[in-house]
């Protein structure tokens, strides 16, 4: 009855592929009666597979496992499972030889999704005319194959971690900090290759936590000026005559307790890069003598007379709306313009959430090694909870929510209960695509929950514990899933 969720919490941990699909297997093979089986997984195009693991109930009789090329291609391209019987008397896969070749009389075959990536296909099949399949055992393998897509994703990201640097600096020719592979991400990363070669200022914009400040690092260090100094300084931090002299520097006796000469980050960040965070809080003084700096590369200290000339190039960040700053006379238009030469939208995590099992991984891992504490993975229930929340505070509250579980956390895999309850309490999204294999999931699961709720005489403690899941998660699962009214009748 619970063999989802075991099959959840056996399976989650597991970083290897192949060991990963032969337990997969091995359990399915408790549940449904089938003689041969195999995970299917799709390249990169996702509508071409190129990699299979096959395994036998029977190991003995040695034949090998072969699929049906035309079964598989039709789950994979259409996301749509299979089910037949009779597949020899099909008109539907008449062409599908290899079946006669391998006498097979029933498939049973269903796609692996994770969000909208198409991962590959669960095939399983049997010679026996008495082995029927049935509508149930389909349910069971959809939810199966729900559950497993996300434990083949994460070892797939994991070895995509684990290349990361090399590929990217292959694909790219760069050197860089951020995690992503999500189209967005990849924009970013076009544009960071396009611009750090030239001396463009460049201006980034995007919500606080965006990762904003790596890619001013990445612009610099991709770019002639990497090994020069990277200065930067936060505009909103300091009070305006503070900012004055810690941007331009001070001479000696300019103000009170300016008892010597110091220098300005603009000096030290000569021949480098000086990355202005959080221009749009500039003060209108500094406004006008940052212009100058920009336009004439020269400026004066602090009570000072004398020139200082100097080779900067600028790169500004902002979380306000510059253009409308503009318009209501709070920001300089030139200076505006002087900044904007070429501009960059950092997307919101909510906007690429295909990344956030990928980031949490990475932060979990770095955070592991950091704390000196063993964390294997992050569980299936986990990476839901995750994926379905907004990050307000994007990649920075993500960073905290794992740093916070890798801490707090008791076991080596993270689970829902190590998560902040902001990021439990989250609204389940609206389903994009609401297919029938979702509905199926759904349902499967549902079944499973008020079956185990049954057999607990309604105790919420002893449903979580015959499910093997914190009772905390069940109390957001009953509640996500609308099971409250079912339960109370
Ligand atoms: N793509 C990413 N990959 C890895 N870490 C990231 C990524 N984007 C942001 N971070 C991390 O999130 C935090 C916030 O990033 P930061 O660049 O300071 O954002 P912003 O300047 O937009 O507020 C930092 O700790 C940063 O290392
Ligand atoms: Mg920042």
């Amino acid at each position: 009855m619970g063999v989802l969720l075991r099959i959840s919490t056996s399976i989650n941990s597991i970083r290897d592929h192949e060991t990963l699909q032969r337990r997969l297997l091995e359990s399915i093979f408790e549940v449904v009666p089938a003689e041969r089986g195999a995970v299917l997984l799709a390249g990169r195009g996702q509508d071409e597979i190129t990699a299979v693991f096959g395994l036998e109930r029977d190991a003995a009789s040695g034949r090998g496992v072969k699929v049906s090329r035309t079964i598989v291609q039709r789950v994979l391209r259409d996301s749509v499972a299979v089910l037949s019987n009779d597949v020899r008397d099909s008109d539907d896969f008449a062409e599908a030889r290899s079946l006669a070749v391998a006498n097979v009389h029933s498939v049973l075959a269903v796609p692996l999704q994770f969000a909208d990536r198409r991962l590959g296909v669960l095939y399983l099949d049997s010679s026996s005319p008495k082995a029927r399949f049935d509508e149930g055992h389909l349910r069971l393998l959809a939810a199966i194959a729900g559950i497993a897509s996300v434990a083949l994703e994460n070892a797939r990201q994991i070895q995509w971690l684990e290349n990361e640097n090399r590929r990217l600096l292959h694909d790219a020719g760069l050197e860089h900090n951020m995690v992503g592979e999500s189209p967005a991400m990849r924009a970013v990363l076009e544009f960071v290759a396009k611009v750090a070669g030239t001396r463009a200022t460049v201006l980034i914009t995007g919500e606080s936590g965006t990762g904003k400040e790596l890619v001013a690092r990445a612009v610099h260090q991709n770019g002639e000026r990497a090994r020069k100094p990277f200065v930067a300084i936060n505009c909103a931090a300091l009070a305006a005559t503070l900012l004055e002299s810690e941007l331009f520097g001070h001479e000696r006796g300019a103000f009170t307790g300016a008892v010597t000469q110091k220098q300005g980050k603009l000096e030290v960040a000569d021949g480098g890069t000086l990355f202005l965070d959080e221009v749009g809080e500039l003060a209108p003084a500094l406004q006008g003598k940052l212009l100058r700096v920009l336009q004439e590369h020269e400026f004066e200290r602090v009570g000072g007379t004398r020139s200082i000339k100097v080779d900067v190039r600028v790169v500004a960040a902002t979380n306000r709306d510059l253009k409308e700053m503009v318009r209501t006379g709070a920001f300089r238009e030139d200076l505006f313009y002087r900044i904007n030469v070429v501009a960059l939208a950092m997307p919101p995590l909510r906007e690429r959430r295909e990344d956030v099992p990928l980031l949490a991984r990475y932060f979990a891992s770095k955070d592991a090694a950091r704390c000196n504490r063993r964390v294997e993975g992050i569980s299936a229930e986990a990476i839901d909870c995750l994926m379905n929340y907004d990050w307000p505070g994007n990649v920075r509250e993500l960073e905290n929510a794992v740093e916070r579980a890798v801490v707090l956390g008791s076991g080596e895999i993270l689970r829902p209960e190590d998560l902040p309850e902001s990021v439990l309490e989250a609204e389940p999204r609206a389903q994009p695509c609401v297919t029938r294999y979702h509905e199926a999931i759904q349902a499967t699961k549902k079944e499973i929950i008020l079956k185990a709720f049954k057999e607990a005489g309604g105790n919420y403690v002893e449903t979580a514990r015959l499910l093997d899941v914190h009772p905390n998660y069940l109390h957001r699962l009953v509640r996500t899933m609308n099971l409250k009214g079912t339960l109370r009748k």
